[in-house]
Formats: structure tokens, sequence, C-alpha cells
């Protein structure tokens, strides 16, 4: 948690530094941020899933990484201690509906619906709180009304068709860059692994896994509700 600490730290001498007019402190202070700080937001979706949810908290919390689960509802009953987990380890949780319905296209009432059971099986594990939606398949109609920030992603491995580990890091490592939404789904152990080895992979290179709202934040976007966002910049 050590990395997570060393980013609020950075991030509240940012808005001192902000209030302060960028004056007041010494000119070397802006000098002591890491020199060229690369954020990037890892997202899984249709879990919880006991062995490999489990075994993906465990590797990411060794390596002080964050990341954004979207959770299909009716799998939740069983893995409740994951998703308080998942909150107290610094994640983000979110909403990909009750049953994994596509969203386009569907009847409005069952829409609301999927999105109203999960909201409240979240909100009986972890408080009130907004919990973001993906939509499964990354639709949803224009004049669907939602009342929460929607994430959609940039980098997209397939990893639910190829279920192998060394092409999804591959895939990921040629098409991720800052500020990237990356899509993985953690109910296959090949792309548990290649989460964790894509974290060190990236953490080489001076990347901070983030949650997809941190992303946003630390780009300046205020996340609304009803709004698709793609990657950190919006
Ligand atoms: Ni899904």
């Amino acid at each position: 948690m050590w990395k997570k600490q060393l980013l609020f730290l950075c991030l509240a001498g940012l808005a001192l530094w902000a209030a302060a007019g960028g004056e007041a402190l010494p000119a070397d202070a802006a000098a002591e941020l890491p020199a060229e700080v690369k954020y990037i937001a890892l997202t899984f979706d249709d879990g919880p899933r006991r062995d490999t949810t489990e075994k993906l908290l465990d590797g990411l919390r060794e390596r002080g990484a964050s990341a954004t689960f979207f959770l299909v509802g009716e799998e939740i009953a069983g893995s409740e201690d994951l998703v308080e987990r998942m909150a107290a380890e610094g994640h983000q949780v979110g909403n990909h509906t009750w049953s994994h319905v596509r969203l386009g296209g569907a009847v409005p009432e069952t829409a609301a619906q999927e999105i109203r059971m999960t909201e409240e099986a979240l909100e009986e594990l972890l408080g009130e709180g907004e919990y973001w939606l993906r939509p499964p398949y990354g639709f949803i109609d224009a004049d669907m009304e939602v009342g929460v920030p929607m994430v959609k992603w940039s980098v997209d491995p397939r990893d639910w068709e190829s279920r192998d580990t060394a092409q999804v890091v591959q895939a990921v490592l040629r098409d991720a860059g800052p500020n990237a939404i990356i899509l993985l789904h953690d109910i296959y152990p090949s792309s548990v692994e290649a989460a964790l080895q894509i974290v060190d992979a990236l953490e080489r290179e001076g990347y901070w896994f983030v949650t997809v709202e941190e992303l946003l934040r630390l780009n300046g976007v205020t996340p609304e509700p009803g709004v698709m966002y793609r990657s950190g910049r919006g």
C-alpha cells in the first residue's frame, strides 16, 4: 500500500501548491514529485469468482496496485468477503448488472431493475455509495437514464476469447499507454496470471495502477452521472 500512500501524498502536495497559487513553495518543490508519472487503470468484469478473484487480490496487494471491479450481482452470493476485501484494499467496486444482460435494446424497466438489484447488493455490503456502471458488452441505449458515471475501455485484449496468458499480456503491452483503461475478466485463471504479469511489466516502466475514478481525477476530469468514460482523458 505504500505506493498508494505516496500517490496521495503527491496529490495533497499538488493541492497545497495549487491552493497557494503555485508560488508559495520553494522552487524545487515540484521537482520532488516523480519525474514522469504515468497512470493506468486495470478493470475486471464478470466476477467475483472465488478461486480466481482471490488470487488476483493477493497479487495486486503484493504489488501495491489498485484496480476496478465491475461485479455481476448474482455472482456475489458466497463471495461477499471478496467484495468487502476489494473495497477495504482500495479498489473501486462497480456494477455490471445483476445477470449480465445486454442493456442495449433492453426493455427499460428490465435494464433499470438489472442495475438497481446489483446496486442494492453492493450498498448492503459496502454501504451507501456511487457504484459506477460498466454495461455488459459496453453498450447502453443513449436515452437510458443512468444515475452514475459509466466506464468503457481503451484496451481490449479479448482475454475471454483466447484464454491464453502470453497472448493477453502481449496484446495489452502493445496497446497500453498512459491513461489507458484496460478490460480484463477476473473469472479466468489465464487472465489473472496475465494481469499480474502486466502489472509487473508496466510498473517497471514507471506506471502506477490506479482505479478508474482516481485516473479521471488525476487528469482533472470530474466524473458525471450518465457519461461514458473510455480513458483517463474522458
Ligand atoms: Ni461482462
